[in-house]
């Protein structure tokens, strides 16, 4: 039987939410961290442990039919990869920092300036679209401190939190671009192994479609049933049922995780009482 071999990050920010996502859709793996591959005991699918920079070329050459990496990654060493789904984890961006002393406040204020990066080929994608020269230093680690030891004028990396910028005394001028975890296949994949992906997608939609939603259930006095109905956006209709306390119906739906907090609001001063709402491991629709 086929098995799909899926690359990981072996270190670093996605490694662990990598696994969790698997595990969330029902995928296990024995545990390998310190293995280079680990199987999965009910599915057709083993793990693979590489180096984030050389997954791009991994899925490239086939040897890896697809891969949790982050968005960055791909722009950076591997636009011509397919990304079959966005996970919604690991969420940063690649940025433009400058020391804070700084006269320099957009991409266009880097001409002739010295850049340190680990990201070049982003750079200069940006770079070239706007006509700018600037002299770029590859690094590979700690481009933060390029600018406070003499090395450079500013910086491109991730961001996440900010923390880093802030310690480093720099100040974030140009966001090049927004990423998260993805899911990227090789334009190498097999048929039986693009079947596999298909199901993985599948399962990965209707678990980040639940993580999107809540699930909440009430007591409605039915003279207020109208109302509270018109303010539930719903899947389709929320679901009533009488309570054995006379004049009252238990309402179930399912309300997005952004709208929370204020339809909530808006159901108790609609009259709605007991309200419980619960997270959806899983939203098949
Ligand atoms: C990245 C990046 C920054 C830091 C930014 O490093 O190089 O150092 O994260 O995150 P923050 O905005 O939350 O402070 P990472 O920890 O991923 O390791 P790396 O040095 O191997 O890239």
């Amino acid at each position: 039987m086929s098995r799909l071999k899926i690359a990981v990050q072996k270190s670093g920010r996605l490694n662990e939410d990598s696994l969790k996502i698997l595990k969330a859709i029902g995928i296990s793996i024995d545990n390998g961290k310190d293995q280079l591959k680990a199987a999965s005991s009910n599915f057709p699918l083993e793990v693979f442990y590489l180096r984030n920079g050389d997954i791009p070329q991994y899925l490239r050459d086939g040897v890896v039919d697809a891969a949790i990496i982050g968005e960055n990654v791909l722009f950076e060493k591997g636009k011509d990869l397919k990304i079959v789904e966005r996970l919604g984890f690991s969420k940063c961006r690649v940025s433009i920092a400058v020391p804070k002393s700084s006269a320099a406040k957009s991409l266009k204020d880097l001409e002739g300036l010295r850049i340190a990066t680990s990201y070049p080929n982003t750079v200069n994608h940006f770079l070239n679209e706007q006509g700018i020269t600037a002299n770029l230093h590859i690094i590979n680690g700690s481009v933060e401190i390029a600018p406070n030891i003499g090395l450079a004028d500013g910086i491109c990396d991730i961001v996440s939190s900010g923390s880093t910028l802030f310690k480093n005394g720099l100040k974030e001028i140009e966001v090049l671009l927004k990423s998260q975890a993805v899911l990227a296949t090789s334009p190498k994949i097999s048929k039986q192994n693009q079947e596999i992906i298909d199901k993985i997608q599948f399962r990965l939609q209707s678990v980040l479609k639940g993580r999107e939603n809540k699930y909440v259930l009430l007591n409605v006095p039915n003279d207020k049933l109208d109302n509270i109905v018109s303010i539930l956006p719903g899947m389709n209709s929320p679901t009533i049922l009488p309570l054995a306390k006379e004049g009252w119906s238990s309402l179930h739906s399912v309300i997005n995780k952004n709208d929370f907090w204020n339809v909530i609001d808006e159901l108790k001063a609609n009259g709605a009482e007991g309200i419980l709402v619960c997270p959806i491991e899983n939203m098949v629709l």
